[in-house]
């Protein structure tokens, strides 16, 4: 019988380096339960260690990529309970859809191929890159059926989107369509859907060829000093560069410089650094 955190809620395979992340709940359209996100966590955290997966790519199956929050096994099964019990299934949410997507050791792309809405904007915006269909539709519906965008999808839109624009989509409800989550910024890209696969596994081959070690501390360094002040954040990118010199197994820095200044056989500014890898 195999270990492996996933296989109910969550499906995973392996493709040259890509672990490919499934939420698998279509019939329900990938609402995220309880079972669903502790079944996420503990694949977040078994992927983390494990040598066959360099990038993540978060989607869903059939045609959602996440309904969000699951209403009636998230919501209305734990709204009378215990509160210590509500906390844990809460906290567990939070944990693999923010806390941990948001740092997480290797590059993450959330691919969107479907619905999209409320709370599923929580884990999509924390993926390093989001790509979507054109034809995805995103809404923070909420408002629609007489609540507000809890878990933290206000705060995530308070980072991911343009201010006016969010309190537009949060209080009309309005939904929208994946090239406008492009323009919006709320995604990265959207290319039409019979792309979308071919386009996100580029991606995620080209964050392959990179230096793991630079691209890991320069995700980390970017998403923190969101919070910091100038200053703060001055002295800790110093102090991150001068990290990743000591824990770049490939010694990236020190090889690019030789390769620029003494060998003369690359320019940062023309063309991919070739590693030996
Ligand atoms: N929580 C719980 N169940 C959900 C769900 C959610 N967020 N979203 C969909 N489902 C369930 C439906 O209740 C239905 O279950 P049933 O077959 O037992 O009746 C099943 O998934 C299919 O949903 P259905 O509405 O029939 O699919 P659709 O393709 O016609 O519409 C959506 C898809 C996503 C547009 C629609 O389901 C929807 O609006 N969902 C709620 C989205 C939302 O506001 N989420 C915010 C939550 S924080």
């Amino acid at each position: 019988m195999s270990s492996d955190p996933w296989g109910k809620n969550v499906l995973v395979e392996f493709d040259e380096g890509i672990a490919w992340v499934t939420l698998n709940r279509p019939e329900k359209r990938n609402a995220m339960s309880p079972d669903l996100n502790s079944e996420m966590l503990l694949t977040l955290d078994a992927l983390e260690t494990d040598e066959r997966c360099g990038v993540i790519v978060l989607t869903g199956a059939g045609e959602a990529f996440s309904a969000g929050m699951d209403l009636r096994e998230y919501f209305r099964a734990t709204d009378d309970g215990p509160q210590a019990k509500r906390m844990q299934v809460y906290r567990t949410a939070a944990t693999w859809q923010w806390r941990r997507l948001l740092t997480y050791f290797k590059p993450t792309i959330a691919m969107v191929n479907g619905w999209c809405f409320g709370g599923a904007f929580t884990p999509m915006a924390a993926c390093d890159i989001a790509i979507a269909a054109d034809e995805a539709t995103f809404g923070v519906s909420e408002v629609n059926w007489g609540i507000i965008p809890g878990g933290n999808v206000s705060k995530v839109l308070s980072v991911i989107m343009n201010y006016r624009k969010a309190l537009y989509y949060i209080m009309s409800g309005e939904t929208f369509d994946g090239k406008k989550a492009a323009e919006l910024g709320v995604v990265t890209e959207s290319v039409p859907k019979a792309q979308l696969r071919e386009r996100t596994r580029a991606v995620a081959q080209s964050l392959l060829k990179k230096n793991p070690t630079a691209v890991r501390q320069a995700k980390i360094a970017f998403k923190y000093v969101d919070e910091m002040s100038w200053d703060e954040s001055a002295e800790y990118l110093s102090a991150k560069s001068d990290q990743l010199r000591v824990v770049d197994p490939e010694k990236g820095r020190a090889e690019g410089m030789k390769k620029f200044l003494d060998d003369k056989e690359y320019r940062p500014g023309l063309g991919e650094y070739k590693r030996d890898k």
